[in-house]
């Protein structure tokens, strides 16, 4: 307290001039100290927490500090650009506007309890007031450090000689890749008790965020905005964190749901250098590993988004990506689209970028059936969010660049409760719904011998003792397989992977579900339960959404989770207990995780250390599927991959499908008949399946320039694409399509622009030098607005800003990241 007085005695005077009364909402707030940012000063205020039966110290926290320009205007789907200098001293007291995005409804009860549970619309109706002020301009991060970081009294005095620096924990919000904000979650109680600095952070999502009109994938041009928005985040914290207190050598991303998933792609992204932005991560309840992890087919939602909002989807993508930045926001985000069951139609994807396959003709192809050492010689030859995904992340770099990292991978209980609604959870269902609801997955998720997977999983998630089933029982063999699917078995690959490399790996199960919490004592902890205790929502009655009726035996854990944390933050092993300071909870001894013994953390009010978590199930999903999830031999008609009996199926066929393979152009990445994973040249052409996947050899794809049949998507993502038959040299494109596609291709993005800005933004490794021969100059970014506008020219901006550090930008690019070719004339 002596030291907060200090604190306020000695800014006040500072304040007071720059700031007028806005705090209205809040009691009074105490100003923080004023921290000096490379961009500007910033002042945020004092928080004390009240802890029920903890002595937590205070914690500074600074809200809506900018951590680029705001990406509006011509900045519209760029990548973010470095943020402007401001004068003076901001006031850093108030959360920033979150980005656009379009809400779950849940404004009539009723109906929405017919869609979700009723503990997830409880948890709904708290989380949604955070999201209500939205605006496109809302790249900007919060930061909470507990008190003394970076203005020690008592270690240094008044030098800064040899001051504590506080590891930095970056929150990548979940819930999903179109909606939520990093606002919503406080960090302060784990900052006070972890002491260790606790960033959240804003990024674009939706349609801002990951809108990919890429035709291909050769083009480059950068797509999943949202992703580097964070990187763009990271960046200003390696840049600024020192001046808050925070060490900049020791940053852990950790992302929870959608946002694990994001975590995932940007360790294995080849646009993000080694080491350099964060050094450790944390994925809870998601990985990329994951079958809703990435948008398999982006190119078809960009085209109903263009229609939309009337920009001929005739256009060159240039042009396309023009006229998108002119429409109104109001008009973007009412395009109606029909988000796929177990899927996502804006969220990551593959943009050669910064999600890229590699050379995917030349590599292994590595799928799930090599890793249990049976040998994989077919060629895959679907496009299919699987092979996509792990042509992205288990290749061997990407594998090779997951474990430079510290890793702490971990799960719930029930992780896919929310696919049912509250009638469900209350009287469970009948079985013929739980084969709809599996028949549903399959078919959203895989390509081939569909009848045979669905056939295991039912035979597998079936309790065989009973010979009649309850309907409750029948609902939580359904959630076990979903939970083991999409969530569980993609964790403990990433952990096995990753363990394969590394020592540090830790896997936890957590299992205990709050006992006066949103939902039902049944299915044992639910998604995202376990976040109230990982920022210690407990410890202080309840943070922000989170719950606020917490047992004493809660908090415990509560500390026990953060006592983990907050160690694996600081060292990358949760066990390293820092010295000295009185905590009740005594920590267990949590094992790496290793291929032998697989040991993970049972996280319950009594941890415990247990070993292979659902071995069975798990190798059923990890080893078995995948085995049977092959095409089979050529001869194996296309028909017999379909569902049987599918009555969705029959509707209309129409599609807006590209697909069509690129031969030559520029690129020489294929030979002309070598499958194309990856080819979308989506806007002039609709193909139409002139019938139903009638018989296997002809499937005969019409090319069409209109796009009005591609309205009703047939609701079969998974089996969309095996449009792609094993013939691909018999594919569709005549010669005039391929040559109106060939023209359509050689104006790739912007490519002066974006990759400036690419090389500003991403490739830090040469932002870095560019930052030190800059020292000395005068700053280019002084050209800037105040305001954090960019002027209007920001591509001659940039060219100044960009060439004085080297040379070309080009050879920069081709020397320090082979990736971009730049188009033919
Ligand atoms: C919404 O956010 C903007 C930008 O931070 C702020 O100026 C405005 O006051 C906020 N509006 C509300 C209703 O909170
Ligand atoms: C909510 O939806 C139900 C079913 O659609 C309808 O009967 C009811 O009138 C609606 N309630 C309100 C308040 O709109
Ligand atoms: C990390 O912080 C130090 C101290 O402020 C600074 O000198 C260094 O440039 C920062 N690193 C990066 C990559 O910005
Ligand atoms: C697109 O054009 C139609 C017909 O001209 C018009 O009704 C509609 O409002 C336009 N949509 C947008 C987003 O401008
Ligand atoms: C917490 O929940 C229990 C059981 O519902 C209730 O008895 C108690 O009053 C609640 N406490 C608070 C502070 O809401
Ligand atoms: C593409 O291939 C042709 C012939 O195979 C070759 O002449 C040309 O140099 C190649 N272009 C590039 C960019 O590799
Ligand atoms: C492509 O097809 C030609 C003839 O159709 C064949 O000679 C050539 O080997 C094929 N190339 C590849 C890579 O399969
Ligand atoms: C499949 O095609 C055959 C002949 O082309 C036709 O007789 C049959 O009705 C078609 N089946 C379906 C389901 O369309
Ligand atoms: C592929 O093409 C070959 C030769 O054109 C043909 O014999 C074979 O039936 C085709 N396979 C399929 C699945 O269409
Ligand atoms: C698109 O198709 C619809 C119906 O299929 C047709 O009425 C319309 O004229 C077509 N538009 C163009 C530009 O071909
Ligand atoms: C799209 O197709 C139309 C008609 O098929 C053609 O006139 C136009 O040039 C095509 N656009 C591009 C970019 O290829």
């Amino acid at each position: 307290m002596l030291l907060i007085a200090l604190l306020i005695t000695l800014l006040t005077p500072t304040i007071s001039s720059g700031g007028d009364d806005s705090s209205s909402n809040d009691q009074s707030q105490i100003p923080s100290r004023i921290v000096h940012t490379k961009y500007g000063a910033v002042s945020g205020t004092i928080v004390q927490l009240e802890s029920l039966n903890r002595n937590l110290g205070p914690v500074e926290v600074f809200k809506g500090i900018p951590y680029a320009s705001p990406p509006i205007g011509s900045l519209r789907f760029m990548p973010p650009v470095t943020g402007a200098l401001w004068p003076g001293v901001k006031k850093a007291d108030r959360f920033s506007a979150v980005c656009p995005q379009r809400l779950p409804d849940i404004s009539n009860e009723t109906e929405a309890l017919e869609r979700m549970p009723k503990g997830r619309y409880e948890y709904l109706k708290r989380l949604l007031p955070y999201l209500q002020n939205q605006s496109e301009d809302c790249l900007y991060l919060n930061i909470y450090a507990p008190i003394q970081a970076g203005s020690r009294g008592d270690s240094s005095g008044n030098g800064n000689a040899n001051p504590v620096k506080y590891p930095v924990m970056v929150f990548v919000h979940g819930e999903s890749y179109e909606w939520n904000s990093g606002n919503a979650y406080d960090g302060s109680a784990l900052a006070s008790y972890g002491q260790i600095l606790v960033v959240t952070i804003n990024y674009r999502l939706g349609i801002l965020g990951f809108l990919n009109a890429n035709v291909d994938r050769y083009s480059k041009s950068p797509a999943n905005y949202g992703l580097m928005d964070i990187l763009a985040a990271l960046h200003w914290i390696q840049e600024n964190i020192e001046a808050f207190g925070g060490d900049n050598k020791s940053v852990t991303l950790a992302g929870h749901g959608s946002g694990a998933a994001c975590v995932h792609f940007l360790i294995a992204s080849q646009a993000v250098p080694d080491s350099l932005l964060f050094h450790r991560a944390i994925l809870m309840s998601g990985t990329g590993l994951a079958p809703w992890s990435l948008v398999g087919d982006p190119a078809y939602y960009a085209a109903i988004v263009a229609h939309h909002v009337n920009c001929s989807v005739d256009l060159p993508h240039q042009a396309l990506m023009k006229c998108l930045r002119d429409v109104s926001l109001k008009s973007l985000l009412s395009t109606p689209v029909r988000v796929p069951d177990f899927g996502n139609a804006f969220g990551p994807s593959v943009d050669g970028v910064v999600i890229d396959t590699g050379d995917f003709s030349q590599q292994d192809p590595y799928d799930f059936g090599s890793l249990s050492g049976s040998d994989t010689k077919r060629q895959m030859h679907y496009q299919n969010n699987l092979n996509i995904i792990n042509s992205v992340l288990l290749r061997k770099l990407a594998i090779n660049k997951l474990s430079r990292y510290d890793l702490l991978v971990g799960v719930t209980r029930a992780e896919s409760y929310f696919i049912f609604n509250a009638g469900d959870v209350q009287y469970g269902i009948e079985s013929d719904r739980k084969t709809k609801i599996l028949r549903n997955y399959v078919r959203s998720t895989y390509s081939y011998h569909l009848n045979e997977i669905l056939a295991t999983i039912e035979n597998e998630y079936k309790d065989w003792e009973k010979p009649v089933q309850h309907p409750i029982n029948i609902r939580d063999e359904t959630l076990e397989a979903l939970s083991d699917a999409q969530v569980v078995a993609p964790a403990t690959l990433t952990v096995d992977l990753h363990s394969a490399d590394h020592r540090n790996s830790f896997l936890y199960v957590f299992d205990y579900q709050t006992k006066f919490g949103d939902y039902p004592q049944r299915q044992g902890c639910i998604h995202g339960e376990d976040l109230p205790y990982f920022f210690g929502a407990p410890l202080v009655g309840g943070l922000s959404h989170f719950a606020k009726n917490f047992t004493k035996a809660e908090i415990l854990l509560s500390e026990i989770v953060m006592n983990y944390w907050s160690n694996f933050v600081r060292t990358g092993n949760p066990n390293e207990q820092q010295d000295n300071r009185d905590r009740k909870a005594k920590n267990i001894e949590w094992t790496p995780y290793e291929n032998v013994h697989k040991k993970y953390l049972n996280i319950d009010t009594k941890p415990k250390l247990k070993n292979h978590y659902r071995a069975h199930r798990l190798s059923f999903w990890l080893n078995l599927i995948p085995d049977l999830h092959k095409p089979g031999n050529d001869d194996v008609p296309l028909s017999h991959h379909e569902l049987e009996n599918d009555d969705v199926v029959d509707q209309s066929k129409s599609t807006v499908k590209p697909l069509i393979p690129q031969r030559d152009k520029g690129a020489n990445g294929t030979s002309p008949n070598s499958t194309v994973l990856f080819s979308s040249p989506i806007f002039n052409y609709t193909l139409q399946r002139s019938n139903n996947r009638n018989n296997s050899g002809s499937h005969n794809a019409q090319i069409n320039s209109n796009l009005s049949g591609g309205k009703t998507k047939s609701n079969v993502p998974g089996i969309d694409h095996d449009m792609y038959d094993e013939n691909a040299t018999s594919g569709p494109p005549t010669e005039d399509g391929f040559a109106a596609y060939s023209t359509a291709l050689s104006v790739t993005i912007a490519i002066g622009c974006s990759l400036l800005i690419l090389n500003v933004l991403i490739f830090a490794g040469v932002y870095y030098q560019r930052d030190k021969t800059r020292l000395n100059e005068p700053r280019t970014i002084k050209k800037r607005n105040e305001n954090g506008q960019m002027p209007n020219n920001i591509c001659g901006d940039l060219e100044t800003l960009t060439i004085h550090s080297k040379s070309d930008p080009a050879t920069i690019l081709g020397h320090h990241h082979s990736l971009h070719q730049l188009p033919p004339p």
